[in-house]
C-alpha cells in the first residue's frame, strides 16, 4: 500500500468513526485546512517535474476528492441522526388544551347603547351624535335656558377657561346632557326628524350614584302633529322591548323643564325583589311602587323657533334618559362607580360577548 493510500484509508476511518459535527471540522480542518496535510501535499505539486507531476497529481487529488467526499457523507449522517433526535423530543402533543388567550368583553354601557339603536331603528328612529365639547348657546340658550336663568345651576357646569370662548364668543363647556344635539339636528335637517342620541354627558358631581360622567339617551321627533299620546306610546314601546316585558306601565308626572312644554317625569312602576328592583307592574298595586326614570315633554315652541323652524307648523316629543341607571335595571348593579373603573373583574361578570349582537328577532340579551 502507497503512503498515500494508507493516509487516505486512516482520514476515511477517523471520518467515519467522528463522533459529532466538531470532530468532523477538526478532521476537515486538519487535511484540508491551510496548514492540512492534504493542503500540504497539494503544494508540493508546484515543484515537481512534469513527469513527476503526471504521476503523483491524480494520486494526490485523488485523496483530497475522497476525503472531500467521505467528510460529506459523515456529515450528512450526523445531521440527519440530529434530526431525527430534535424530532423525537420535539414531538407535538395535538391533544393539549390550546393556551387560553384573555378575550375582552363589551362594556353593559356600549351594550345597551346598541340596544337602544336596535330598539328605536325598529320605531324608524336613526342614531345623532355631537361633540362632548360643546358651547353654551347649544347646551343652554338655544334650548330656552337664558344667561341668568336658574336652570343652569342645576347643572353643575364644567366650563374652559374664557380665552377658548369659540369665535362667535360663546363659552367652551362639557355638555351637560344630550340636549344640544336636539339643536344640532333640527338647525342640520328638516323635519320629520325621528332620532335617538346617546353619548358622554359631564356634571361636577360625585357619590354612589353619580359619577362626573355618565351616560344619556335623547329622544327627538320632529314633524306636523305630533302629541304626547305619541310621546307615550314611543316610551311605552320602548321600554316594553328594553325589559322584555309587556306589563310595563308608565306613570307621566307634570315637571319642569325649559326646553318642553309641557314637560314631564316619566315613572316606571317596579317592585323589590331579593334587593334588587325589578321593573314591571302598576306602581300603584301591592307591593309595588314608581320610580322616576326619565325626562320629557312637548318640545318648547322656543326651541323650534331657535332653530329656524315655524312652531306652528313642527311640532314634537323630546326625551332624555340616563344609559348607565337604564344598564343597572336591567342587569343589576348597584354602585355606578364601578362602570368606569375599569376593574377587570366587574368586566368579565357584566360585560357580554363581542358577538352577541342584540336583535329584535333572536332576543336583546341573549
Ligand atoms: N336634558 C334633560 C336632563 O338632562 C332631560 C330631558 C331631555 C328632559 C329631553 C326633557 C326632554 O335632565
Amino acid at each position: 500500500m502507497s503512503e498515500l493510500q494508507a493516509m487516505q484509508a486512516r482520514l476515511v476511518a477517523d471520518i467515519a468513526a467522528a463522533a459529532d459535527l466538531d470532530a468532523i471540522e477538526a478532521l476537515r480542518v486538519g487535511a484540508l485546512g491551510k496548514a492540512g496535510s492534504i493542503t500540504a501535499l497539494l503544494k508540493t505539486l508546484g515543484g515537481m517535474s512534469p513527469e513527476e507531476r503526471q504521476a503523483q497529481g491524480p494520486a494526490i487529488h485523488g485523496l483530497r476528492e475522497a476525503v472531500t467526499a467521505a467528510l460529506a457523507t459523515r456529515k450528512a449522517a450526523l445531521e440527519g441522526a440530529a434530526l431525527e433526535t430534535k424530532l423525537a423530543a420535539e414531538r407535538l402533543d395535538m391533544t393539549l388544551p390550546a393556551d387560553a388567550r384573555p378575550l375582552g368583553s363589551v362594556h353593559p354601557v356600549s351594550q345597551v347603547m346598541d340596544e337602544l339603536a336596535e330598539i328605536f331603528a325598529d320605531m324608524g328612529f336613526a342614531v345623532a351624535t355631537g361633540p362632548e365639547i360643546e358651547d353654551d348657546w347649544r347646551n343652554f340658550t338655544a334650548l330656552n335656558i337664558p344667561e341668568t336663568h336658574p336652570a343652569r345651576a342645576m347643572h353643575d357646569t364644567f366650563y374652559f377657561p374664557a380665552q377658548m370662548n369659540d369665535a362667535e364668543g360663546r363659552a367652551m363647556l362639557l355638555r351637560t346632557h344630550t340636549s344640544p344635539v336636539q339643536i344640532r339636528t333640527m338647525m342640520a335637517q328638516e323635519p320629520p326628524i325621528r332620532i335617538i342620541a346617546p353619548g358622554r354627558v359631564y356634571r361636577s358631581d360625585s357619590d354612589a350614584t353619580h359619577t362626573p360622567m355618565f351616560h344619556q339617551v335623547e329622544g327627538l321627533v320632529i314633524d306636523r302633529g305630533i302629541h304626547m299620546g305619541h310621546l307615550k306610546w314611543t316610551l311605552e314601546t320602548f321600554l316594553k322591548a328594553y325589559f322584555e316585558r309587556d306589563d310595563i306601565v308608565l306613570r307621566l308626572r307634570p315637571s319642569y323643564f325649559p326646553f318642553t312644554e309641557p314637560s314631564a317625569e316619566v315613572d316606571v312602576g317596579y317592585k323589590q325583589e331579593k334587593g334588587r328592583r325589578i321593573v314591571g307592574g302598576n306602581g300603584d298595586d301591592e307591593g309595588h311602587a314608581w320610580m322616576e326614570l326619565l325626562g320629557s315633554g312637548m318640545v318648547n315652541r322656543r326651541v323650534i323657533a331657535n332653530c329656524g323652524l315655524d312652531p306652528d307648523e313642527w311640532q314634537g316629543f323630546a326625551f332624555g334618559a340616563g344609559i348607565d341607571r337604564l344598564a343597572m335595571l336591567k342587569y343589576g348593579m348597584d354602585d355606578l362607580r364601578a362602570f368606569f373603573d375599569g376593574d377587570l373583574r366587574w368586566l368579565a361578570h357584566y360585560g357580554f360577548g363581542a358577538l352577541s349582537v342584540p336583535t329584535l328577532s333572536g332576543g336583546i340579551s341573549a
